[in-house]
């Protein structure tokens, strides 16, 4: 089969002119290597158009169906992002209704906003002593299409960003049932499926539309990612309507490339890549169980990576005198070892095919080091804060005190001021707040703000924690919120 990126080297390597874009002309210039611009153009003769393929990029997007066992996948190269973006718009009519989980990355709460749909949430329960959001339940989906049965769509996430795993092949029967489509953002999976040991795709278990980010968790260039589509519930020439509209006119060639060879590489050595992976995870695993005061997901009950995916190791600080932050300081600054991200009681980190046996000894060696240290009143080095020991409400608790809320399609248009954040509780949210990453909201723009919430932002800020939608402006924190608001 031809190769994207076997073509593209001829082409750079070919006596061939170019009297035509990118500017660069394949010259190197300034700093970046000159391999870049010799791969990279946009459509020329013999490379096809990603927006009406019939040739290469027809061919590879069928061979990426083939491997994950979707009937029409496509490739994506504005992320997962603009494939949520092309799912919900191309699943609902503008107006129509739609049930997701509150925790969904930002990018479906956007295509939400660009369609005018109404949205009613799911919300996960929590994940015990992590504070991170769990699955959503076949049965709380099935209790809440009853409840409103106007709606036209399901959303899930799954594997979250932490790794939690849904029963999708359940959650689909029940969506089915309705003859509604169900849509799976599995930006965070396009690793499942390929081999035993790892949890099954949502293609081969009944989602109607899912979103992969291939350079999440296979080894291809950032903004690389997939949508697959299956069934007849999703208009095929609706969704590539949307995939024109969200889509660059100019399509890089050599994100394309890496997509093709990711796919490639991995279904070359699938065996070997992902039994080499598992080996070291279940090596790392076995070796961070003797911790005494860090804590870890998959915890021991969890380890077949159907409900905990495996890669994604959350190291929970909570009961010791680290905040998850300074685990992460820590981590960074005397280790070298730069977590995937920190939140308040934890530490996420994340491993792939392409990681090395060097990297899991080296996380493993400085967690053992880490906890060996930490007795039941010692400080480790000298960073912990009063905060980190303070009994703290776990952020779903904190986004659900936010509901009854003026719509989002309505509210982000409205008018807004800026109030310092003291002043905000009881307000309206005028913009998104998020604790970043991974961009899920905390607030969402039309939900009231609550006290609880406040407190929870504050104690973010202190934390130095990433918190989006919330400025200093003349040295003090501030946030924009709705002005002239009729409650509905
Ligand atoms: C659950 C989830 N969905 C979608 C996205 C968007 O993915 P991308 O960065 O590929 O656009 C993210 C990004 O972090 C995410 O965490």
């Amino acid at each position: 089969m031809e190769h994207l990126f076997d073509k593209l080297k001829e082409n750079g390597e070919s006596n061939i002119y170019p009297l035509h874009m990118p500017g660069h002309k394949r010259h190197a210039c300034g700093k970046l290597p000159g391999e870049m611009y010799l791969r990279d153009i946009t459509e020329i003769e013999g490379f096809d158009n990603l927006h009406q393929p019939q040739e290469i990029l027809l061919e590879l997007q069928r061979k990426a169906a083939d491997l994950y066992g979707a009937e029409e996948s496509f490739y994506l190269i504005n992320g997962s992002t603009a494939g949520i973006l092309s799912a919900i718009s191309a699943a609902l009519p503008a107006g129509g209704h739609i049930l997701m989980s509150r925790n969904c990355h930002k990018s479906a709460y956007h295509g939400a906003y660009l369609r005018n749909l109404t949205i009613s949430y799911l919300y996960p329960k929590v994940v015990g002593e992590y504070d991170i959001f769990d699955t959503i339940s076949p049965e709380q989906v099935q209790k809440a299409l009853e409840q409103e049965p106007d709606v036209g769509a399901v959303l899930i996430v799954s594997p979250t960003y932490e790794g939690r795993i849904s029963d999708i092949g359940r959650i689909a029967e029940i969506v089915h049932k309705k003859k509604i489509p169900l849509i799976v953002d599995e930006a965070h999976g396009a690793h499942l499926g390929w081999a035993d040991g790892f949890a099954e795709n949502s293609c081969r278990l009944g989602a109607d539309l899912v979103i992969h980010s291939v350079h999440k968790t296979l080894p291809a260039l950032t903004q690389t990612a997939l949508l697959h589509v299956n069934g007849n519930l999703i208009d095929r020439e609706q969704l590539k309507r949307f995939l024109h509209i969200y889509q660059s006119s100019s399509p890089s060639y050599l994100l394309m490339a890496s997509i093709d060879n990711a796919l490639d590489y991995v279904s070359g050595e699938t065996a070997r890549l992902f039994g080499d992976f598992l080996e070291n995870w279940n090596d790392m695993l076995d070796r961070l169980f003797g911790c005494r005061h860090l804590h870890f997901l998959p915890e021991t009950s969890e380890r077949k990576g159907v409900k905990q995916d495996v890669g994604k190791l959350v190291i929970s600080t909570k009961g010791t005198p680290l905040s998850g932050r300074q685990l992460y300081d820590i981590l960074l600054n005397k280790y070298q070892l730069q977590p995937e991200m920190a939140s308040e009681s934890y530490v996420l980190a994340m491993f792939t095919v392409n990681d090395t046996k060097e990297g899991y000894e080296r996380l493993t060696q400085a967690l053992l080091e880490i906890d060996g240290r930490l007795t039941d009143s010692a400080v480790t080095d000298g960073v912990a804060t009063d905060d980190a020991a303070e009994e703290i409400p776990c952020r779903m608790d904190t986004v659900i005190q936010n509901q009854g809320a003026i719509p989002l399609a309505k509210a982000w248009d409205m008018g807004k001021k800026v109030v310092n954040l003291a002043e905000a509780v009881g307000c309206y949210a005028g913009e998104f707040v998020n604790l970043y990453p991974p961009g899920v909201p905390v607030l969402v723009p039309g939900e009231r703000i609550s006290e609880e919430t406040y407190e929870s932002i504050c104690r973010w800020i202190r934390q130095g924690l990433t918190v989006q939608g919330v400025e200093v402006r003349e040295r003090k924190n501030s946030i924009k919120v709705l002005k002239d608001v009729q409650e509905e």
